[in-house]
């Protein structure tokens, strides 16, 4: 390894209830650590101040397991990246301070993420074993995660230009509640996918938002869940249980096509070549299917990250700093963490 040239970049992600630390060199994987909080589960869902404390818990050794699984030193670390917004204000001012002493006490620039944008950038990480195809630009992104749901026009990796977005409930949240409507512990969204493989999408029919433009709701679908489910079990109280499957795949059906509308829409409009798909929804099998499917009527080469790019991780975060890196574009140790931030 060329000491003098090569770019080995620590990226730590703590936004949510993930605490995550990866190591790049060159743009290519050598370590990716997640280690996801479990003490929410009992709550049914986040709860800030114990998502803080548990990232205060985990982050050293999240770090030393990403640093030790990369086989280098904390020497050879060429900058840290960091995630410092939008997220949990008190779950991103752990991994702010955290890279900001490291970072000083190592003598390294310290370079400072998007969240949102690392989602997308994660198409343009390098995995040993796989082929580097990454999307070319400009390419549009449908970016669904837990908090954020998006349709990104991406020009460069410095350049986003959001044509829609959400005005309520992201994707992944339209997920997590409908399951809590349905009795299913948090997260739900992965749970409501896989009970939906045994499920009939054409079961129930949900409320579709009927809103003009690019952006997205969620709210309208969403309370016509609840409300169809509470006339149901009053005529019948075991009618959630008697129907899960079903009732599962109808959820994930009609999720999915509110987000696939949107998209075709505005494909129509913007010709490009590249779709991607990033966040912790891409990693459910109707929303790749019915994307990868859009894109072949569109005539576009559809991008559907790995799963362990999909949700939270700090891959992402350190392929971003890796190219924030090349730009020599670094943030100073007055940097402060941001909970909502502009893309
Ligand atoms: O991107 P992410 O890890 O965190 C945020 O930045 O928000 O996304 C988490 C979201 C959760 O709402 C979770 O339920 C959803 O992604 N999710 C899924 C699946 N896997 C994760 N939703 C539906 N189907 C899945 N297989
Ligand atoms: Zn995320």
């Amino acid at each position: 390894m060329d000491q003098n040239s090569d770019i080995i970049i620590l990226g730590i992600e703590s936004s949510c209830d993930d605490t995550g630390a990866a190591v790049l060199l060159n743009g290519e994987l050598l370590s990716n650590v997640t280690y996801t909080q479990d003490v929410h589960k009992a709550w049914g869902g986040v709860v800030p101040e114990l998502a803080s404390r548990a990232h205060e818990a985990r982050i050293i050794p999240v770090v030393d397991a990403a640093i030790k699984n990369a086989k280098i030193t904390k020497q050879s670390i060429s900058a840290v990246a960091f995630t410092r917004g939008p997220g949990l204000p008190g779950s991103l001012m752990v991994g702010v301070s955290f890279a900001k002493s490291l970072a000083l006490a190592l003598q390294r620039p310290l370079i400072e993420v998007h969240h949102m944008q690392a989602h997308i950038l994660a198409h343009f990480i390098k995995t040993p074993g796989t082929e580097y195809d990454p999307p070319e630009f400009p390419f549009i992104c449908l970016t669904v995660s837990g908090g954020h749901t998006q349709i990104v026009k991406v020009h460069a990796y410095d350049r986003f230009e959001v044509l829609g977005e959400t005005i309520d409930d992201a994707a992944g949240e339209a997920f997590d509640k409908t399951a809590k409507i349905l009795g299913l512990p948090y997260p739900g969204g992965p749970l409501v996918d896989k009970l939906a493989q045994e499920g009939n999408p054409q079961a129930f029919r949900f409320a579709r938002p009927a809103i003009k433009g690019y952006d997205y709701s969620f709210s309208g679908f969403k309370t016509s869940v609840l409300y169809s489910l509470q006339k149901w079990q009053k005529e019948d109280p075991d009618f959630s249980t008697k129907h899960l499957n079903d009732l599962c795949a109808s959820i994930q059906f009609t999720i999915t096509e509110i987000l696939m509308d949107k998209l075709q829409q505005v494909l129509k409009v913007h010709r490009v070549k590249d779709i991607a798909l990033a966040g912790g929804v891409s990693a459910n099998s109707e929303v790749r299917r019915r994307f990868a499917e859009l894109a072949v009527r569109q005539g576009c080469r559809a991008h559907i990250p790995p799963f362990a790019y999909c949700t939270d991780n700090a891959a992402m975060i350190a392929a971003s700093g890796h190219f924030k890196y090349l730009a020599g574009d670094f943030s100073s140790q007055n940097i402060m963490a941001m909970a909502r931030m502009e893309m």
